[in-house]
């Protein structure tokens, strides 16, 4: 599944990032089972742990939209590497994306797909939830 749009909105997010602090553009784009592209960039606060990952903004937005299903998303950095989405997105693109397709881009465009349950294995969700 050729996932080149997808990829190009990612890398355009990245411009949009406001990172006074780490100077580490990431940008996400991330697609809907319905075709629609949601794009998301980090967004650094004074006090850093307030900042919020690209992954987050892009999955937000989505959600607050009303999307409920996802195919999968797309994560441009500037690192010479495949850079993962931190835990705290892997646990939250988990509980309302499922097993989406993640497509790692690096600093150079070239690009490897995995699937969130190779990345983030062993899961906690709502199924350990106790309800009434
Ligand atoms: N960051 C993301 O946007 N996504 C991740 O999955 C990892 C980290 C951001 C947060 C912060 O603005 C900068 O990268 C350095 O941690």
């Amino acid at each position: 599944m050729p996932y080149t749009q997808l990829i190009h909105r990612a890398i355009q997010a990245q411009s949009r990032a406001i990172v006074p602090y780490s100077d580490f553009r990431v940008g996400a784009a991330l697609l809907t089972d319905s075709d629609q592209i949601y794009t998301g960039c980090n967004i650094e606060s004074s006090s850093y742990g307030l900042t919020l990952c690209a992954e987050r903004v892009a999955l937000f937005k989505a959600l607050s939209e009303g999307e409920q299903s996802f195919k999968a998303i797309a994560i441009a950095t500037p690192s010479d590497l495949y850079c993962p989405p931190c835990g705290a997105c892997r646990q939250v693109l988990w509980d309302f994306a499922g097993d989406i397709d993640v497509i790692l881009v690096a600093r150079t465009g070239k690009n490897t797909i995995v699937k969130l349950s190779d990345l983030f294995p062993h899961p906690f969700d709502d199924g350990f939830l106790i309800h009434d």
